[in-house]
């Protein structure tokens, strides 16, 4: 990221939109199903009672002890950055983009920030920071796991980065001798100070990594090779993805996946290490086998200097009735968003408007959704290729392709689909 966060500063370049004013607190009107509320009068927001419930769903998982970013766990720290924190989440420069929860409920969605959570940070900024009461603290946020898990996938040796933004590929066989099925899986960080995002994808019978099972892992690009399957991915915070009870994905003898590291590294982290695994639920049989489907679009072009460029890539569900449970993303430097719709009311399943390195976590929907015989699903991926985007590696730009060096662009979008 801080390689990004330089090129954006080198270009100069303004930040997406759609940015909220800051100074003049108001309620935002956006349709925002599932906010936070109309926010209260200025004069009533204080530390305790409004913003550390939102710092702690919102941003404590990377802004704590051990991990990427500098803790908020304490008032005087919050109060001293209340200024820019208004202003970097006006400007949605902070946090990393998420899923836009105004789409679907997921996992993970108490993340997302809305406009009436950036209009309190403002109003809290202005009236200059009360504290308000500490017998009101909520209690501090702490991780959740989908473990225990049935097998646990461990990066053979620990590894030190040496550079910033290097991306670490292992392979990492599940060692069965028969078909089995997967319930869930989870990414375990061994070391978040390094460990920025992982993905983790599937093998298919016949397809290799270019190095093998190299048990010191490799340096490798950061949009895998290709056959690889995108099962999901991981940052800060994110919780595996474990399917609905009675549901698992097929997987067949000799199962291999590949688990891919990103590391961050500055002079502070220098000797680190990490070793980070691949927590697995598994079971013999399942009620419902998943099926696992990519929807995103291949060999397109995004031609130098457009701001705005989609690919739409349709598919038609053609068995039985069925539910989506859950959706894996990964997309590259220059996405401006995607969104992805299942029926023939394009009801959405999932919705970036904003996309980084961070987002590629697991989407698993609160609430499946149906589909009939015969409904589309859809995935519309968006890119911005000209100079405004704020990770533009090049001035001019150039067309950007798919592909599977880094600075080639991707929309990968794996639906996890079970018969009802
Ligand atoms: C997915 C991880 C992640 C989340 C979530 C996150 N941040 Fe950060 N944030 C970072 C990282 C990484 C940095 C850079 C830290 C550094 O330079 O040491 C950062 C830096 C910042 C900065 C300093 C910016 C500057 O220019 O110096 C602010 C302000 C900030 N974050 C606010 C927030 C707020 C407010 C939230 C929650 C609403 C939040 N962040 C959530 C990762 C995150």
């Amino acid at each position: 990221m801080i390689v990004y966060a330089l090129l954006a500063v080198a270009c100069s370049q303004p930040d997406a939109p759609p940015a909220t004013e800051t100074g003049t607190p108001s309620v935002v009107e956006t349709g925002d199903s599932g906010d936070s509320g109309p926010v209260p009068d200025d004069s009533a927001i204080t530390y305790y009672e409004d913003i550390r419930p939102i710092v702690d769903r919102a941003c404590a998982r990377c802004h704590a002890e051990n991990t990427q970013a500098f803790s908020f766990n304490d008032a005087a720290t919050v109060v001293g950055y209340a200024d820019l924190i208004a202003s970097e989440t006006a400007a949605r420069r902070r946090p990393p983009p998420v899923a836009d929860r105004t789409c679907a409920a997921y996992t993970g969605d108490a993340w997302y920030v809305s406009d009436d959570d950036i209009a309190t940070f403002a109003a809290w900024a202005e009236a200059n920071t009360p504290l308000g009461d500490p017998a009101n603290a909520s209690p501090p946020w702490e991780r959740t796991t989908i473990g225990p898990y049935d097998r646990t996938l461990t990066m053979p040796q620990p590894w030190a980065p040496t550079t910033d933004n290097r991306y670490r590929c292992y392979e990492l066989p599940l060692g069965n001798t028969a078909p089995t099925y997967l319930r869930g899986l989870e990414v375990q960080a061994g070391n978040e100070s390094i460990a920025h995002f992982a993905v983790v994808y599937l093998l298919p019978p016949g397809v290799t990594t270019r190095e093998g099972r190299n048990p010191q892992g490799y340096d490798c690009g950061g949009l895998g090779e290709p056959g690889w399957q995108l099962l999901t991915g991981w940052m800060p915070g994110a919780q595996g993805l474990k399917f609905p009870e009675g549901s698992g994905l097929p997987l067949p003898a000799d199962t291999r996946f590949v688990f891919q590291m990103h590391y961050r590294y500055t002079a502070y982290d220098a000797g680190s290490t990490d070793q980070s695994a691949l927590g697995l639920l598994l079971a013999d049989s399942v009620a419902r086998p998943i099926t696992r489907l990519d929807l995103g679009p291949t060999g397109f072009t995004i031609p130098a200097g457009d701001p705005n460029y989609a690919e739409t890539t349709e598919m038609t569900w053609t068995s039985p009735d069925a539910e989506v449970l859950a959706v894996s993303t990964r997309m590259n430097h220059l996405s401006a968003g995607l969104e992805v719709t299942a029926g023939t009311d394009d009801a959405c399943v999932a919705r970036y408007t904003r996309y980084d390195a961070f987002s590629p976590y697991p989407i698993l929907l609160q609430e499946p959704r149906s589909i009939r015989n015969g409904d589309p699903l859809r995935a519309t991926c968006r890119w911005n290729n000209s100079d405004t985007s704020p990770y533009q590696m090049y001035h001019p730009p150039q067309d950007a392709r798919d592909g599977v060096s880094n600075d080639s662009e991707t929309c990968k979008v794996t639906m996890y689909v079970v018969p009802k």
